[in-house]
C-alpha cells in the first residue's frame, strides 16, 4: 500500500479559488451536512443555526466524525461533483485508543509503560481506521493532568510530562508511521489540546486554566511538543483560557509559541466550536471578532461554528484582515491534503472490502488483549490472587456481565463486540465453578440483588467483585466532584464483608477514584480501567494467573478528594511534614488526611516481587561532557516469572526556582524468571538535569543530585553526584 504521490501545484489552485471558495476551506463540518453521508441532510437542533448555505458545503475543507468506507467513498464522490475546483474533503475523526477494536484508554496505555504497544495500538487504530475512509484522527491528546475529578484524565497518559512526551512521540509513530505520504494505512494525527487543558480549575471541564509561563513550560507543554517533534501534522486547540486568552483566540500560544518558536508550519485546528465561544469567554463581542480573534490568533480550521464564512469575507474587505491569511491557512489545509496523497486518491484507503477484512480482525483483538493485561494495575493483594481453576468463584457486581468497558471516545466501537468479564471467566473455570449475579445498579440497588448476592457468595470459596464507573461518567464533561464508587456498590461490600470470604475488587472506571470503602475491605484490588474490546479476556488473564500483572500507575491515587491535586513530583515547601525537625503543628499538612495519595506514581504489584540492590554510579561527578552511569541489580524474589518497570528519578537540591521532589528520567522493564537477576543501567546526562529558570531560560545547575532507582516513585534508593561545570 506504499506508494509515492506527485506534488501538486497548490499555489495554482489557490489562484483559481475566489475569497469565498478559499474560506470555505477552512470551514470543518460535521457528517450530517454532506450529501452521501447516512445521516446526510439531517440539520437539526444548533447545526441549523449555523447558517450554513449548499456553497459552504460545497467548498468546505472537510468533514468531521465521518468513517465507514462506503459512507466516506459516497460523501467524497458527492463532493468532488459539485465542488468547483475538484478538492477532496479531508475526513477527520476521533481515534482515541482504537477505531472498532477499542484498545484500553490511554490512561490505562500509559500505565503499561510500553511504548512499543502503544505504538502498535495506534498503528492499528490507523490502519482500522484508514481502511474506513479516514485521514486524521483527533489524537494523540497529551494533556498532563493532576485532577481526577477532570474526566479527561482517562484520554490523557497522567502526570509525569517526560512520560507523556514518550507517550505522544509513540502514538505519532504507530498513526503517521515513516511515510504519511505514500501509506495510505496510516492516518494523520492531531496533537491536543493545545494548551494545558489538563489544568481545568476544580476538574471542571471547559474551565479556566491560570498558570505560569514557567510552569506552562515546564510541565504542560513538553508533551505537545515532543508530539511535533515526531512529526504529528495538525494541532488542535484547548477549551480553555490561558493566562486571561482563550486558547482559540491565544495569539502567544499559537502564532508566537507554535509558528514562530517552535516552527510548526502545520494546519492548526479549533476545538468544536471553540471559536464561537470567544463570545461566551468574554474577549469577543460577536462573531465577526470571534472570527477576527481566531484568524489573527493562528486556527487554520474552525470546527463546527461558522464565524469564518459569515464574518472573515466583511473582516478582509474592511482591511481588518489581511486576505494572505487565509491563504496561508488554505495552503496549509491543502499541503495537508497533498501529503495524503488525496489530490491523487480521494478515497485513499477507503475500501469496502479491505474494511471487512481488517477492521476487528483475530490480530488486531489479540493486541488489544496483550496491551489490555498490561495495562492493568494491581494495586493490592494479600495472596488471594491468582485464582485457581479449581476454586468456586462467585462473580458479583454491576459490571459483572457488562460490555460498558470500552470507555469514553469508543464511537466506532461497539459494547456487544466486548468481551465481558463473566464470559472470559467462564471459559477458564467452566460454568459450575462460576457463580455470576449482579448485586446492585452501578449507581442504585435493585430489590432482591444484595440477598441473592450473598446467597451465591455464600457458595464459593472466593468473590470477586466487578465494580466501577459508568463509560458517562468520564470522558468529554464527564467530571464528578465526589470520586468515590456510588454507595450502592460500597453498600455490596459491607453486604458480603461479613461473610468472612476472600474478596476481589477488579476496577472499571476511567479516572483514579478514592477507594474509601474498597481499599480496607477488599483482599485483592486490580484497577482494570477501561480495558477495551477484550477486556474481560486481559481481566481474566491477570485474573488466573495466565498474565503475571506488570502495569504501574501513572497518575496518583488519591487518598481523598480534599487532597486533590495530588502528584509525585511536587514541591517540597518551606515546612515539609517529615522534616527531622519538623514541629506538630505548623507544618504542610492536612489536619485529618495524610498528605501522600494512597497509592503514588509508578506504584503496580506483581504476583512475584522484586529487590532492589547494589544502587552504583559511574562517578560521582558529572559534567556537561560526561555523563554518569546508573547501575543497579533487579532480582526476581519470587516464585513466579514477572515483568518489573525500573524507574530512575533525580533531585535537584538547590536551584534557581524550588524543583520537584522527585522526576521521572527514565524507565526500562525487565522480565525475569524466578531467582534471575538483571543488571539495569541508565545514562544520566547534563541535559536531563536541564529545566525553566526564572527567566526562562532552560538549562542546568551545578550542585548537588540525588538520584534515586526504584519500583515507584516512593519506594526508590537513591545515590548522591554533583553536577559540575
Ligand atoms: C471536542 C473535544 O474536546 C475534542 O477532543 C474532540 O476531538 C472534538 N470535540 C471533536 O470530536
Amino acid at each position: 500500500m506504499i506508494e509515492q504521490c506527485r506534488n501538486v501545484d497548490l499555489q495554482n489552485y489557490i489562484d483559481r479559488m475566489t475569497q469565498d471558495e478559499k474560506i470555505a476551506q477552512l470551514l470543518q463540518l460535521a457528517a450530517p451536512f454532506f450529501e452521501g453521508a447516512n445521516e446526510g441532510g439531517q440539520i437539526t437542533g444548533p447545526m441549523a443555526s449555523l447558517g450554513i448555505t449548499d456553497e459552504m458545503v460545497q467548498g468546505a475543507g472537510s468533514v468531521l466524525g465521518l468513517a465507514g468506507a462506503e459512507e466516506v467513498i459516497a460523501v467524497q464522490k458527492a463532493h468532488l461533483a459539485k465542488n468547483r475546483h475538484g478538492i477532496p474533503l479531508l475526513v477527520m475523526a476521533d481515534i482515541v485508543h482504537g477505531f472498532k477494536t477499542i484498545f484500553p484508554v490511554p490512561l490505562a496505555i500509559g500505565c503499561s509503560w510500553d511504548l512499543e504497544l502503544a505504538e502498535k495500538s495506534a498503528e492499528i487504530a490507523a490502519r482500522e481506521a484508514a481502511v474506513s475512509g479516514v485521514h486524521v484522527t483527533f489524537a494523540p491528546m497529551v494533556d498532563l493532568v493532576r485532577d481526577p475529578r477532570w474526566g479527561r484524565v482517562m484520554e490523557s497518559t497522567g502526570e509525569d510530562p517526560y512520560l507523556n512526551s514518550e507517550f505522544a512521540r509513540a502514538f505519532v509513530r504507530g498513526f503517521q508511521g515513516q511515510n504519511l505520504q505514500g501509506d495510505k494505512m496510516r492516518v494523520a494525527a492531531c496533537v491536543k489540546h493545545f494548551a494545558a487543558y489538563g489544568l481545568s480549575e476544580g476538574g471542571r471541564d471547559y474551565n479556566t486554566v491560570d498558570l505560569s509561563e514557567r510552569q506552562l513550560r515546564e510541565y504542560y507543554l513538553p508533551a505537545y511538543k515532543a508530539a511535533l517533534d515526531e512529526g504529528c501534522e495538525m494541532v488542535m486547540t484547548s477549551f480553555n483560557t490561558v493566562d486571561g486568552v482563550p486558547s482559540t483566540g491565544n495569539r502567544k500560544l499559537m502564532r508566537e509559541l507554535l509558528r514562530e518558536e517552535w516552527g510548526f508550519d502545520g494546519v492548526i485546528i479549533s476545538d468544536w466550536g471553540a471559536v464561537k465561544e470567544l463570545i461566551p469567554h468574554g474577549v469577543a463581542e460577536d462573531e465577526a471578532e470571534a472570527a477576527y480573534r481566531a484568524i489573527q490568533a493562528g486556527v487554520d480550521i474552525e470546527m463546527m461554528t461558522s464565524c469564518y464564512v459569515h464574518y472573515l469575507p466583511r473582516l478582509i474587505q474592511e482591511g481588518l484582515v489581511e486576505e494572505k491569511l487565509v491563504d496561508e491557512a488554505v495552503m496549509r489545509i491543502l499541503e495537508l491534503k497533498m501529503k495524503l496523497g488525496l489530490f491523487d486518491e480521494p478515497l485513499r484507503g477507503a475500501d469496502p472490502k479491505a474494511e471487512q477484512e481488517i477492521v476487528f480482525c483475530e490480530e488486531h483483538r489479540l493486541a488489544s488483549r496483550e496491551l489490555a493485561a498490561k495495562s492493568c494495575v494491581l494495586l493490592k493483594n494479600d495472596g488471594v490472587l491468582p485464582l485457581g481453576k479449581h476454586q468456586k468463584i462467585a462473580l458479583i457486581g454491576p459490571l459483572a456481565s457488562s460490555g460498558d468497558i470500552l470507555g469514553p471516545w469508543s464511537w466506532s466501537g461497539s459494547q456487544e463486540d466486548a468481551v465481558r468479564l463473566d464470559e472470559a471467566m467462564r471459559s477458564y473455570v467452566g460454568s459450575s465453578r462460576l457463580i455470576v449475579t449482579q448485586g446492585c445498579g452501578l449507581e442504585s440497588s435493585i430489590e432482591g440483588q444484595m440477598e441473592r448476592a450473598v446467597a451465591a457468595a455464600r457458595e464459593a470459596d472466593v468473590i470477586v467483585l466487578a465494580l466501577g464507573e459508568d463509560s458517562e461518567w468520564s470522558g468529554e464533561a464527564g467530571c464528578r466532584s465526589d470520586i468515590r464508587l456510588p454507595q450502592a456498590q460500597l453498600d455490596l461490600i459491607s453486604w458480603l464483608k461479613p461473610l468472612g470470604k476472600p474478596m476481589v475488587a477488579v476496577l472499571f472506571n476511567g479516572r483514579p477514584l478514592d477507594l474509601h470503602g474498597v481499599f480496607g475491605e477488599t483482599n485483592a484490588v486490580l484497577e482494570a480501567w477501561y480495558p477495551g474490546s477484550e477486556g474481560g479476556a486481559a481481566v481474566s488473564d491477570i485474573l488466573f494467573g495466565e498474565v503475571n500483572p506488570s502495569g504501574k500507575l501513572t497518575m496518583s491515587i488519591p487518598y481523598s478528594v480534599g487532597q486533590i491535586p495530588v502528584y509525585y513530583n511536587h514541591f517540597n515547601t518551606g515546612r515539609p511534614k517529615d522534616a527531622p525537625d519538623a514541629q506538630v503543628r505548623y507544618v504542610s499538612q492536612y489536619l485529618d488526611i495524610p498528605n501522600e495519595p494512597l497509592l503514588p506514581f509508578g506504584y503496580g504489584l506483581s504476583y512475584t516481587s522484586f529487590a532492589y540492590s547494589g544502587l552504583t554510579l559511574s562517578s560521582e561527578t558529572m559534567t556537561e561532557k560526561e555523563p554518569i552511569t546508573v547501575r543497579v541489580t533487579v532480582t526476581n524474589t519470587g516464585s513466579c516469572a514477572g515483568e518489573e518497570v525500573v524507574q530512575l528519578y533525580v533531585r535537584d537540591w538547590s536551584g534557581d526556582v524550588v524543583r520537584p521532589l522527585k522526576e521521572l528520567k527514565g524507565w526500562t522493564k525487565v522480565f525475569l524468571q524466578p531467582g534471575e537477576k538483571a543488571e539495569v543501567a541508565f545514562t544520566l546526562c547534563e541535559k536531563q538535569l536541564r529545566y525553566h529558570h526564572a527567566n526562562l531560560q532552560y538549562k542546568s545547575d551545578t550542585g548537588r543530585f540525588t538520584v534515586f532507582v526504584g519500583t515507584n516513585s516512593r519506594d526508590a534508593a537513591g545515590a548522591e553526584f554533583r553536577l559540575e561545570k
